[in-house]
């Protein structure tokens, strides 16, 4: 049972990771202004990452008995980098969340799946915490503009 539910859940992180990679190589597309400098190969290296870890998810489901889904999620689009961050913000938060009911539907039997899925936990956070700056959601907050520096002698 515990196995059905953690393939099952696998198999929804699958479908938003193939999701994010069509998201993301679709705003490097679309990416204009002096942005795209910047943001079309930002966009590219997410895409990548995405297909990696979609890769590894086909690859474990297999293992474990299951079919890997072929459909991806529900993709966002749009022409403003800010919206485009934004989305995918929230497709990463969906990830994250459907990687941390993978883990919680391991049981003592899949204890090495649930090392591993710790290790993707950490990779979605981090790019959630990315996300979070360039979309500004997360600033850094500082008591003084004035750094000073002790003498050395
Ligand atoms: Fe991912
Ligand atoms: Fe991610």
């Amino acid at each position: 049972m515990a196995r059905k539910e953690l393939v099952e859940n696998l198999n929804k992180a699958l479908s938003l990771e193939l999701a994010a990679v069509i998201q993301y190589s679709q705003h490097s597309y679309l990416v204009t202004g002096h942005e795209r400098e910047v943001f079309k190969d930002w966009f590219r290296d997410q895409a990548e990452e995405a297909q990696d870890h979609a890769e590894t998810l086909g690859d474990k489901i297999v293992a474990l008995g299951g079919i890997p889904t072929v459909e991806p999620g529900t993709i966002h689009q749009s022409v403003d980098v800010s919206e485009m961050l934004k989305q995918d913000l929230e497709l990463e938060r969906e990830a994250l969340n459907v990687y941390m009911a993978a883990w919680a539907a391991c049981d003592d039997k899949d204890l090495p799946q649930k090392f591993w899925l710790e290790g993707q936990i950490a990779d979605e956070q981090m790019h959630i915490e990315e996300l979070e700056k360039l979309t500004s959601e997360r600033k850094a907050h500082v008591k003084s503009e004035k750094i000073v520096l002790r003498e050395v002698s």
